[in-house]
């Protein structure tokens, strides 16, 4: 070979990397992979990889490099570093990820400083899409389930009084907000709003839900982050026998999660809750995703609205590769291409609000029902159509626009 027909063939050989670079979209997923939220960093993986294999088509030609990092625990330090090195050092298209909401409000400057999009997969204190114009967020937020719950308390439970029990991050501050504002303009009374715990350890919830009982109100209302928490919820309410003492437990989604419900057993029957998503979901994008799941996974595993939160979230992300051509680095044309999608979720239709770059969204007002097949079930009672971030909708607080 000569020398010129070698440095044409090293020429042909950069050209062709560099067009199948071009293809290459890398992923930044930061869940946290050990701690407490380890099982929903499984089932937000699975959501991701149930989206990429049944919608191969909607991602092609781009091919997504996805590089995991561990968030570790719920206070936001190494969801930050994670942020930090996955844009500089591993040099990402996008950001993806961040389970608890100090994990995305410590890694808010990064993601300014790193000009890329960041999609937000669950982490739902309201404020978070304030901190920075990269936000975009295919989750949730507290200020959605919870005023919905406050309304839906007041006007079709008939709720008269109410006691919250939340856990004492900024999510838990948004429900306990969200919940007494809504409740208290349908006409109800919170008596008491008890701080149960942090995020990390889940807490006795013995002596709050005691001085609850002690308080004799129609409804406890709770928020817990989802996982071994929302189980130990509902096993304490039933094993202080609440219910027959006259108080209903009531909540968001979060202490209900599909993955937990039939662990909690007879203690789930008859709650109530409001979420966004629940795996009964009667649609064809539910039915298709749950069957493509428990096919993969096995009949007794089930996906939960972190799931569906993922999975929207990569469903977002391959919209923006393909709107921008596969130049997800220009972060600036990747939240662009986001404001006003529009997707039919598992969950039901969904828009990202150019607005905020929060999710719009159904909410539903389930009961926790026995079926036919002896398992327990979510039923829908009232579905809410196209639920916008109350907290921004009424500009309270962080959640107003910056004047
Ligand atoms: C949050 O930290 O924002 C969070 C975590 C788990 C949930 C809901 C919210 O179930």
């Amino acid at each position: 070979m000569s020398k010129r027909t070698i440095i044409a063939a090293i020429a042909v050989l950069a050209v062709s990397t560099s067009a199948a670079l071009a293809q290459d979209v890398k992923i930044g997923l930061i869940l946290p992979y050990t701690g407490p939220g380890a099982e929903l960093a499984q089932q937000m993986d699975r959501g991701i990889d149930q989206f990429l294999k049944v919608n191969a088509a909607a991602v092609a030609p781009y091919k997504f490099d996805i590089i995991k990092r561990d968030s570790k625990a719920p206070n936001g330090a190494a969801a930050k570093i994670d942020t930090q090195e996955l844009l500089t050092q591993d040099k990402v298209d996008v950001i993806a990820g961040y389970v608890y909401s100090p994990d995305a409000i410590a890694s808010a400057p990064v993601v300014t400083a790193g000009k890329r999009l960041a999609v937000i997969m669950n982490a739902g204190t309201a404020f978070i899409t304030n901190l920075s114009p990269y936000f975009v967020r295919t989750s949730f937020t507290l200020w959605q389930s919870s005023y919905v719950m406050g309304d839906q308390a007041a006007k079709y439970m008939h709720a008269k009084t109410a006691v919250v029990a939340y856990t004492d991050y900024p999510p838990g501050k948004d429900a306990l907000a969200a919940f007494k504002m809504a409740f208290e303009k349908g006409g109800g009374k919170v008596l008491d709003a008890i701080p149960a715990g942090g995020p990390e350890a889940t807490p006795d919830f013995t002596p709050f839900f005691q001085r609850a009982k002690d308080a004799h109100p129609d409804v406890l209302f709770v928020f817990v982050p989802a996982g071994d928490q929302a189980t130990a919820v509902v096993k304490t309410y039933a094993a202080l026998g609440m219910k027959a003492a006259g108080t209903q437990l009531i909540g968001t989604g979060d202490i209900v999660p599909d993955n937990k419900l039939q662990g909690m057993g007879d203690a789930a029957l008859g709650l109530i809750t409001v979420h966004h998503y629940n795996a009964d979901l009667d649609n064809p994008q539910n039915k298709a995703f749950v069957a493509a799941w428990k096919s993969t996974y096995g009949p007794d595993s089930t996906p939960d609205f972190t799931s569906v939160g993922a999975y929207d979230g990569i469903a977002a992300i391959a919209h923006a590769a393909q709107a921008t051509k596969g130049k997800l680095d220009d972060g600036d044309a990747a939240v662009k291409s986001l404001l006003g999608w529009k997707f039919s979720s598992p969950q039901g239709p969904i828009m990202i609000d150019p607005e905020t770059r929060d999710i719009v969204m159904n909410e539903y007002l389930d009961e926790v029902v026995k079926g036919a097949d002896g398992k327990l079930h979510e039923k829908v009672l009232v579905t809410v159509p196209d639920v916008k971030d109350q907290c921004k909708e009424l500009a309270i607080g962080p959640c107003a626009p910056k004047k």
